[in-house]
């Protein structure tokens, strides 16, 4: 028997190991125990997402959060060595690019414990953006590395991983596979109205809220957007924050501000939304998944076939390149090809490949 211990703390990791969590379960001789850091911990950034897609319940919460860079990351590295010493795993696995996965990944290959990477190879090439640090960081140190895309497997040829002690596998992106399985349970977010045609948008990066003159002018855009097309804009609490603690353009009546939703209320809304503005990763890929074009309020993206193809445009903080994006996709929707993330099977290819290991 494979002991895996999984260390989760964000939003989009608990997304992500819902698919693969199930396939571990269902893999002969494999046998997982998870951690939770505690980095996301409202009851809507967190526990909604245990409930709704049946995640096994975490057998430690570490409960750190709202820590600087370091002063988190480290924390969680200490904790999470302490538990491993009892736990003993033969492997430990994270996902994607947050502290809590590259606290996860050092603590493990510390202890020389063999270390998994789902959403490997990914590069922005900004290093300005704590994620890289992060991807790079973690990829460096994993004996495993599972590529959503061939992009990210490009990506570590050529940074030499093909002569380190690793293994990298291309099996497509979870993310996929969880919105397969859960797109026919998509629900309508409980008490609000949705106008009949809008625009989903979402802001979290460091990068669009630790300066408030950057979410000054996504909220411009935003805003000229609105005067078009409503717009549903379910907000992060970081985002949440600086709206409130700074001195912003308002927000347009025209945008229907709420609550962070769940999964299933987020796959409604991405079902039903004729444009997404995000500058969340998870959520550029998801507009693909369900057919939607996307404008990136970032300068550049990991998912760059999204933009090769034209599905998704690039617009940094820039309201006038915003407005022109949306009125292209508003005259002329792309025509979507699929098969650009696998084939909806990688968590099965996952839990296979961990016990092959
Ligand atoms: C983190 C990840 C980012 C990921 C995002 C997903 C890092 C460096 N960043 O960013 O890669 O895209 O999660 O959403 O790991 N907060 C709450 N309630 C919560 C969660 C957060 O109030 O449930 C507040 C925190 O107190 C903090 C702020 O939001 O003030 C930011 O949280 P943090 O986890 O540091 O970063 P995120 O922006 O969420
Ligand atoms: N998401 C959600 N509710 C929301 C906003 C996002 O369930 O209110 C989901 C979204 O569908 C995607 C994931 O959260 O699956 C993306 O996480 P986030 O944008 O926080 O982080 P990123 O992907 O940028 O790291």
């Amino acid at each position: 028997m494979i002991k895996i211990v999984t260390i989760v703390g964000a939003r989009p990791q608990f997304i992500k190991a819902a698919p693969v969590s199930k396939a571990i379960a269902s893999q002969q001789g494999l046998r997982e125990v998870l951690i939770h850091t505690g980095q996301h911990f409202d009851q809507n950034m967190s526990e909604v997402f245990f409930d709704q897609m049946d995640i096994p319940r975490p057998r430690h919460f570490l409960n750190i959060h709202s820590l600087s860079h370091g002063a988190m990351t480290g924390r969680m590295l200490e904790e999470a060595e302490s538990i491993m010493i009892k736990e003993k795993p033969d492997l430990v696995m994270v996902y994607g690019d947050t502290n809590s996965t590259l606290a996860g990944a050092l603590a493990a290959a510390k202890l020389n414990v063999p270390v998994a990477h789902v959403e490997a190879g990914l590069r922005s090439h900004n290093m300005e953006m704590p994620e890289e640090i992060n991807r790079i960081l973690t990829d460096r140190v994993s004996r495993i590395l599972f590529c959503p895309t061939k992009a990210a497997v490009n990506n570590l040829t050529r940074e030499g991983f093909a002569e380190f002690p690793c293994k990298i596998h291309l099996t497509g992106d979870v993310m996929y596979d969880a919105s397969l399985l859960f797109a026919d349970k998509a629900r309508k977010p409980a008490k609000v109205r949705l106008p009949a045609h809008f625009v989903l948008a979402t802001i979290h990066r460091e990068a669009n809220t630790k300066n408030p003159d950057n979410l000054a002018n996504i909220i411009r855009g935003i805003n000229q957007v609105a005067e078009k097309r409503a717009v549903v804009f379910p907000i992060h609490p970081r985002t949440y924050k600086v709206i409130h603690g700074n001195d912003l353009p308002p927000l347009s009546k025209k945008i229907k501000l709420i609550e962070p939703v769940g999964y299933l209320e987020m796959l409604h809304l991405l079902q039903n939304s004729q444009l997404v503005m995000t500058d969340s990763g998870g959520v550029q890929k998801e507009a693909y998944f369900f057919k939607k074009p996307c404008i990136t309020l970032r300068e550049e993206t990991e998912w760059t076939e999204l933009v090769d193809a034209g599905y998704n445009k690039l617009c940094g903080t820039t309201p006038d390149l915003m407005t022109d994006a949306a009125r292209d996709f508003f005259a002329e929707a792309p025509v979507f090809q699929q098969g650009l993330y696998g084939n909806g099977n990688a968590s099965a290819k996952i839990a296979k490949a961990l016990s092959d290991s």
